[in-house]
Formats: C-alpha cells, structure tokens, sequence
C-alpha cells in the first residue's frame, strides 16, 4: 500500500518539479477558474484567478499556445496577399503556401499514429472519413458481406456502418454484427472475446471497424492482435481512432491496419470540429500507370476504387482541368477538396507542440499519471461506495482515461459541485464520469485536485444515505476492495 502522503500536495509538487515534460503545460492555455464562470469573452488572465481542473481532453483538448499565432499568420497572410496566398513563401509565417499546407502536416501527423509519411491524409471529419473509407473498402459480395462492430460503438459509428449496409441494398439486421460484452455487468470486451466473434462470422464478414480507445470504458484494445486475427480469416480491418490519437502510441503501418480515420479535437488539442486524418496502408494505394487508352486520349491509371475529388488528383495535373482522374499515390489521393487553412494553421500549432516530445515519452508520463488517479481513488477517495471504475485496472489496456460509473440517481449532483469548484470533466448520462489526466498538460496536482474535489462531491450527494463501506467497485463488482485493501 501506499503511503498516506501520496494524498497530499507536498507529494504532488515533488512529483511536478521531477516531471520530465513539466514544461509542456506552459504550452497551453488552462481556462481559470473565473473564465469558466463568466459569460462574457475576456482576455485571458493567469494571475486574476486559479486555473481550472481541465480534465477533460478527451472530449476537447486545450488550446496550445502556438494556435493563436499561427492563425493570425494566417489571417495576416490573407489581407496583405489575397489568393497569392496560394503560392507564396511568406518568410516570417510558420505556415507552408497554402497549396501546400496539407503536405506540410503529413510527416509530424505520420509520426504520431506510426505510418509513412505518404500513409495520411488530414482532411474532413471523422464521420465523413469514415465514410470515405468504407466506401473504398466496404465492398460486400455474396459471399462476405457483414460487418463486425461493437454493440456500444459511438452512434456516429454505428449510423455509418448502417448506412454504408443500407447503401449497398443489405438489410443491417443480418449484416451488422454486434459485439457485445459476454458479461452483461462489465461493459469490457476482451481480446478473447473479439476473437471468438471474428472467428464466429469470419467466412461471411467483410469488414471489421472497431475503436483503438472505446470512447465510454476508455478501453484500449490490443490492434495488433485482433487485425492479424482478421486479416488470417480474409477480413478488411478499420480502426477508429478518435480517443486514441495523440493518448497512446499507434504503430499502423507496422501492425498491417488498413485503414483508420480520427478526429484532432481531443488529444490533439486542434480545436473543436476541427479537421480529422486518415490512414491508408500504402499496399492499398498505390497508383500503377496502366494501358494506354485510346477512348481518353492517354493512360488509364489503376488504383484502389474511391469517391474522388480534384485535390486528390495529382498535384502536377491537378490543375490541367482535364477530367482524367490520377491520384496522388498514398492516402492524398482520398482528398476531396481544398482543406481550410484555418484548420490547418491549427493542426501545425498542435503538431510543433507535440513535436516538443515523443508519444513515448507521453506515454510514460500517462500511464503513471492515470495509475495515480486510480491509487488516490483508490486508497483515498470517497468513504462511501458510490461509484465503480469501468475502464480496465491495467494500464496496457487503456489510455489517459477512467471511467467511474456513479451510483444511480448521483451523477448530476456530483457534476453540479465539481463545476462549482471549476473541476471539468466530462459525463455520460445516465450516471458515468470521465476522467482523463492528458500527459500534455496535466500534472499530479491537478489529479490530487479532482480526486479532493471529487470526494466532497460524492459525500455531499450521498449525504444522509446508506451505510459506510468505504470501498468502491471495480469493474462490474467483480474485484471489490475494502478501505484500505489496496495494494
Ligand atoms: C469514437 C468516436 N467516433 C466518432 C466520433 C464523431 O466524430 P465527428 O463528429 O468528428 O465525425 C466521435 C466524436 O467524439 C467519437 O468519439
């Protein structure tokens, strides 16, 4: 067990001033407690108020510093040069010409989910990503047609995947495949189980498109294992990576991914709705010259089917107007349409902050963070038992995130007292909070912060009811602990 005083600020204010990537909050703007409360705009004040508890990155991360800067390059560069903008070097602008602004993000963007530099693109949404992507790779025959996804996936996911089915005249009764958790009281799925579920509809399933971080447990599944396991049964594997992205090192190429798409407002910290990315593996993308071709006046190149648009065509004929589609090898050759340079002017500022350390070294910093908020839950949280921890005890198998689910009928008066006392994290109703200490610019004292906070918010909504156990639950009740059991 630990010692008491890992409960204490002196403990956290050591473990702050030894943090390798201490430095990396100064990067960020963290909303004072003030901002929080106003209605108004207001120029950003560090010293009129404390900062807020921001543990909320993986719905929105915060803003980095740069992104202001970087934005006004932009707007600056687009009152003094008007569409010359396009093409010019601005040589005091840390922005590429914006013809080129979506190349200049590939290789920071390729480093952190672990592909090639030509194996992303960042462009659209997620949904619309998702989209994009199964429509050059959801391609059902008589013979395999289901798609496997989880039964909790995110309803953007799920509406996707029905609606790709529907496309195609399928009925998603038969061809959607639900992965459901075999024990109705954890909503966890093993890698075990995913594997069985393959195994069960592999000779008729086309597609298998799962989450790298399942949004609601921030359960981080083991991709490695279950694309290899698919891939043997002759199935497409996609992932999605919305709460994984920017939280957990990805090796994609190397794990042999298909695809995947993902959003950058959360652990990428770009800024709400901001512009997403995808992965295509480059066995997938190639674009071979073909034969020549008679009827269109020149080659006809072969390359993977897709929904095409001009910026996706080649960039040395993407101008010609010549109605003969080429794509840009790789995954460029999804885009659609020019990108927004503001989005982009963001996604640079995010990428040279994440450029400061290495997901690695994030990593490292997360997962010690997170077992810390566990153990100060754990060993120091609140008397009473009300809540229970869904998202899996080993930090192999999540990111930055947990989950509590609260007792029936707390959430909104525990929600209500940590806003109060300017703690921001995120709920899912009926009765879970998630809780997400990002490496980027979190430290053990806003975790020391929450849990305090936390604590008096649970005492007060349970005030006057039931019994003092002193414990919580930890994943469905199975592995129940006393106060003071821990280890
Ligand atoms: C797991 C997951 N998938 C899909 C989405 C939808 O993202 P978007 O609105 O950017 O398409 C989200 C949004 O938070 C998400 O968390």
């Amino acid at each position: 067990m630990s010692s008491q005083s890992e409960y204490s600020a002196e403990y956290a204010k050591i473990q702050d001033a030894q943090d390798p990537l201490r430095h990396l909050r100064d990067e960020f703007i963290i909303p004072t407690r003030a901002d929080l409360k106003r209605k108004t705009l207001a120029a950003h004040s560090s010293t009129a108020s404390e900062p807020s508890t921001y543990l909320c990155g993986n719905s929105l991360g915060l803003q980095p510093r740069l992104t202001s800067k970087y934005l006004n390059s932009y707007l600056s560069a687009w009152a003094t040069k008007g569409v010359l903008g396009h093409f010019t070097e601005i040589e005091d602008s840390p922005l590429a010409p914006w013809l080129h602004v979506d190349d200049d993000v590939m290789e920071p963007m390729a480093k952190i989910v672990g592909a090639k530099r030509e194996e992303v693109a960042v462009m659209q949404t997620l949904t619309a990503n998702l989209h994009l992507l199964m429509c050059s790779f959801y391609r059902p025959t008589k013979d395999r047609w289901k798609v496997l996804i989880e039964g909790k996936a995110f309803p953007s996911d799920h509406y996707a995947v029905e609606s790709q089915v529907q496309h195609h005249d399928l009925d998603p009764a038969s061809a959607m495949v639900l992965i459901e958790p075999p024990d109705p009281s954890s909503p966890l799925l093993s890698t075990s189980h995913i594997l069985a579920t393959i195994d069960e509809h592999a000779s008729e399933t086309a597609l298998l498109l799962l989450p790298g971080i399942q949004f609601y447990t921030g359960q981080f599944f083991d991709m490695k294992t279950i694309t290899a396991h698919a891939h043997e049964r002759g199935i497409v594997v996609g992932w999605d990576l919305a709460h994984a992205v920017g939280n957990v090192p990805l090796q994609l190429h190397d794990w042999n991914v298909d695809f995947a798409a993902w959003c950058n407002y959360k652990y990428m910290n770009c800024g709400p709705g901001a512009i997403g990315g995808l992965f295509v593996h480059e066995k997938h993308s190639g674009v071979s010259a073909g034969q020549e071709n008679a009827t269109t006046d020149g080659k006809t190149p072969s390359y993977r089917p897709r929904l095409s648009g001009w910026w996706g065509n080649d960039k040395s004929s993407r101008f010609r107007m010549e109605n003969r589609f080429v794509p840009i090898p790789g995954a460029g050759g999804f885009q659609l349409s020019n990108p927004s340079v503001a989005d982009l002017a963001a996604v640079r500022a995010s990428l040279d902050t994440h450029a400061k350390t290495t997901m690695l070294d994030l990593r490292s910093k997360s997962v010690k963070l997170t077992a810390h908020l566990q153990r100060l839950l754990l060993e120091h949280g609140p008397k009473e038992r009300c809540y229970e921890i869904i998202t899996p005890l080993d930090p192999e198998e999540r990111g930055a995130q947990l989950s509590l689910k609260l007792r029936e009928g707390l959430l909104e008066s525990v929600m209500e007292h940590l806003e109060e006392e300017g703690v921001v994290v995120d709920e899912r109703r009926p009765d879970v909070i998630r809780v997400a200490p990002a490496p980027l610019y979190n430290n053990y004292s806003d975790v020391l912060r929450f849990v305090q906070v936390f604590r008096a918010a649970c005492e007060r909504a349970t005030r006057g009811g039931g019994a003092e156990t002193n414990s919580v639950m930890v994943n469905g009740g199975r592995e129940e602990k006393g106060w003071g059991d821990v280890k």
